[in-house]
């Protein structure tokens, strides 16, 4: 499709939005959330990697256009699809799955400008100066196609190593042009779309290490310098040695304290059942937490075309049924179910429980940690009662926020509210004893 039938798809597309915006206002009490919908209820976007050949099959594309309101080409934006001869672009299946995405009213993200991997071997035998000279026209000759049509553009994906060295990971570009074509390639892509959001996207970077470190350097010198950065893209593909970071939310807020948006690009999480439910559950508060935090992206709708199928990491099994993975990140995003569903009118009452230990005692003081762990159906809050006994007093409290009636602390979550089938939180508090050291009585703990 050419730039100019391109602009008119985007004027029609206008129009599906704001019906689609009236749709949602239109919704009863008794319709169901879908994804995308309950995370625009809190201001994000969320999407999912797409693969122009399985726009065919119903089931799929059924599955996308009721969930989904943002969508990433899962390889067809890369540079072996766009350019794989030099100067020779091939846009048909990238135009298939944007064309697709405008005509449901879907954003897209643009994945990926300058990346060592699928990169067409010409690439490779360029001298220095024919390379820098490429990658522009690379830049400047995908981006110019979208123009106007993408959200956020990975512009550099991955150039950063793994393990503890911050180094730049060896590629044409890094050995050739050296550190500066990070900045070549956003500077190149700020010109060529100047409505996009220009990200820098990795993995291994979800909590605070020193690849992420590496990574944060980076863009605070950008920022200083003015080169063009607008947002960081976490992958946050997690399995069982590289879970969830405790650190995370943490991790993204430093990022975006830096005043950049952050995103969570490629998020798929090995497993199954309540343990995959609550890990999403994590990921999915985390965002919620930092403000700056714009949306989410899924690798994919369906754990049958997942690159790592066999960790079934997505939130829809093979035949397309909602996994507990998609009940969680719908709950935690504030959505609700239909009637029957998790969530939704019909569907029971939600519980959860509370347990006291004492983590650790000194002669004047106590610390103690409530662990709030949600029934047999997601919840999406919970409140729970402390009894302190008599002179004891709270000086410090954590992941949590608290109200006091006397000597009983009523405490609500902060940020950890949300939480999967059976998933746990834990909310601590030090106490100074002045002469009591009696045990304090914690309360029923109750859902919603
Ligand atoms: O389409 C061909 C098919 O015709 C051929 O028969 C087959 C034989 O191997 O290959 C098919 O292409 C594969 C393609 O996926 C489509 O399925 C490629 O071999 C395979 O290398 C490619 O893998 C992609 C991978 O990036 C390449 O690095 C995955 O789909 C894609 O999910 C994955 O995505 C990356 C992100 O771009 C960056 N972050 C990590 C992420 C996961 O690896």
């Amino acid at each position: 499709m050419n730039m100019m039938l391109r602009r008119l798809s985007r004027a029609a597309t206008a129009g599906l939005v704001a019906a689609a915006a009236l749709t949602a206002a239109a919704h009863s009490a008794e319709a169901a959330d879908t994804l995308g919908s309950a995370a625009a209820g809190q201001g994000r976007y969320f999407g999912t990697a797409v693969a122009a050949g399985h726009l065919g099959e119903a089931d799929y594309t059924a599955t996308l256009d009721r969930e989904f309101g943002s969508v990433t080409p899962e390889n067809e934006m890369k540079w072996d699809a766009t350019e794989p001869s030099r100067g020779t672009f091939t846009f048909t299946s990238a135009d298939r799955i944007v064309d697709h995405a405008q005509s449901r009213g879907m954003d897209v993200r643009g994945h990926t400008l300058v990346w060592h991997s699928q990169l067409p071997s010409w690439v490779g035998t360029l001298g220095a100066s024919d390379l820098r000279t490429a990658m522009k026209d690379h830049i400047s000759g995908l981006m110019g196609h979208y123009k106007g049509e993408i959200h956020s553009w990975d512009v550099v994906n991955e150039a950063f190593q793994d393990g503890g060295s911050g180094a730049r990971r060896s590629s044409p570009f890094q050995d050739k042009l050296g550190d500066g074509f990070i900045e070549e390639a956003f500077r190149a892509a700020r010109a060529a779309d100047p409505a996009a959001k220009l990200c820098y996207n990795d993995y291994n970077t979800d909590g605070v290490n020193a690849k992420s470190t590496a990574v944060y350097n980076m863009v605070k010198d950008f920022t200083s310098r003015g080169v063009p950065i607008d947002c960081v893209g976490f992958q946050s593909h997690f399995n069982s040695n590289s879970p969830v970071p405790s650190d995370y939310r943490q991790n993204l807020q430093r990022f975006a304290d830096l005043g950049v948006d952050v995103q969570i690009t490629e998020l798929d999480i090995e497993g199954s059942g309540s343990a995959q439910a609550a890990d999403y559950t994590k990921v999915v508060q985390a965002c919620l937490a930092v403000e700056r935090c714009t949306g989410m992206t899924v690798w994919g709708v369906t754990d049958k075309y997942s690159w790592r199928s066999g960790g079934t990491p997505l939130l829809f099994d093979g035949n397309y049924a909602e996994k507990p993975a998609y009940d969680a990140v719908r709950s935690a995003l504030g959505g609700s179910g239909g009637p029957g569903e998790p969530g939704g009118p019909g569907e029971g009452t939600a519980t959860c429980t509370a347990a006291y230990t004492r983590t650790a005692d000194w002669n004047g003081g106590y610390n103690g940690e409530v662990t709030v762990t949600a029934g047999s159906e997601p919840i999406g809050s919970w409140t729970a009662t402390v009894t302190l006994p008599a002179r004891q007093s709270v000086s410090a409290l954590w992941n949590g926020t608290a109200a006091f009636n006397g000597n009983v602390m009523t405490v609500r979550p902060s940020w950890n509210g949300a939480l999967a089938a059976g998933a746990s939180t834990t909310f601590g508090f030090t106490v100074t004893k002045n002469g009591s050291d009696a045990a304090p009585a914690v309360g029923a703990c109750t859902a919603s």
